[in-house]
């Protein structure tokens, strides 16, 4: 339950190590005496990763987007414990290798297991005590990837692309219920996930995608884009037909 001045006093972090959803975390101004869940398959490097957050709690929890029963232990042990949740951030994600996927499926799989099984197998209960409790927001990781299917990273693509209807969905589902569902859409952000690679134009930073989230929170939008700049460039692309969207480069 949010604090008396409308502070976060209970967040959830699925993917408890990641830059975007720490970088998110670090611009939400947390008050002493919250508490923050760090959830993910390792919690020794969720721990190592918490960013200090005078008077907060931060405690770390199993759980693995691989294993869908998982999930809803996760949710069952957040719910005993009796505090209300007001914000999870889903950003557990993996980014998988296309090449190595069209060779060998289960590495696709594991990228939908992970990107979209997993979380669909956390998100509903979750929605559904969020519901019960009468209030909440769950942010999800999406990406631009899942608007169009692309040569280069289409498995990827899939996994978000199920990822962004089931949120979207989700937003519906629960109307009048005093839960919002915010739906993140990053480009290319320079980090951890994609180390190595060439920086394309209309990048951007962790700390960018945290800014941006920790604002679209505090709105309660729907759907935002990082940079929004992506937003009108996506709505084009997604017009174009076939023949010549394959020919743009990336
Ligand atoms: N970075 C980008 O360019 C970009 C762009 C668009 C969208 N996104 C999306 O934004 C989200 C956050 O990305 P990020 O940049 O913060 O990446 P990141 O730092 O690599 O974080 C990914 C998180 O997913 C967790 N994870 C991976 N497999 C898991 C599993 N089986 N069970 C539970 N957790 C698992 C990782 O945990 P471990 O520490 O155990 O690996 C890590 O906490 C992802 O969903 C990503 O697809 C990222």
């Amino acid at each position: 339950m949010k604090d008396a001045l409308g502070g976060l006093q209970h967040v959830l972090i699925l993917g408890g190590t990641s830059e975007l959803a720490l970088a998110t975390l670090r611009e939400l101004d947390l008050r002493p005496g919250a508490r923050v869940v760090l959830a993910g398959r390792d919690p020794e490097a969720c721990a190592a990763a918490a960013p200090p957050l005078p008077g907060v709690a931060v405690v770390t929890k199993r759980w693995d987007a691989r294993d869908p029963g998982s999930g809803a232990a996760l949710v069952d042990e957040i719910v005993a414990e009796g505090q209300d949740l007001d914000l999870v951030l889903a950003a557990a994600g993996i980014l998988g290798d296309q090449e190595q996927a069209e060779k060998d499926a289960t590495v696709a799989v594991e990228v939908l297991q992970t990107n979209l099984v997993g979380l669909v197998a956390v998100l509903l209960p979750l929605a559904s005590a969020l519901r019960d409790q009468g209030h909440g927001h769950v942010v999800v990781f999406s990406s631009v990837a899942g608007l169009r299917g692309r040569r280069s990273n289409y498995v990827y693509g899939a996994s978000k692309a199920g990822l962004d209807a089931f949120a979207e969905g989700l937003s519906a589902a629960l109307q009048g219920s005093g839960v919002t569902v915010t739906v993140v859409r990053p480009g290319f952000v320079t980090g951890r996930m994609t180390e190595g690679m060439p920086t394309p134009p209309m990048s951007s930073t962790p700390q960018a995608v945290g800014t941006a989230v920790a604002a679209a929170i505090r709105r309660g939008s729907e759907v935002v884009y990082v940079p929004p700049s992506l937003k009108p460039v996506f709505g084009a692309l997604r017009l174009l037909p076939r023949p010549l969207f394959r020919k743009v480069p990336g």
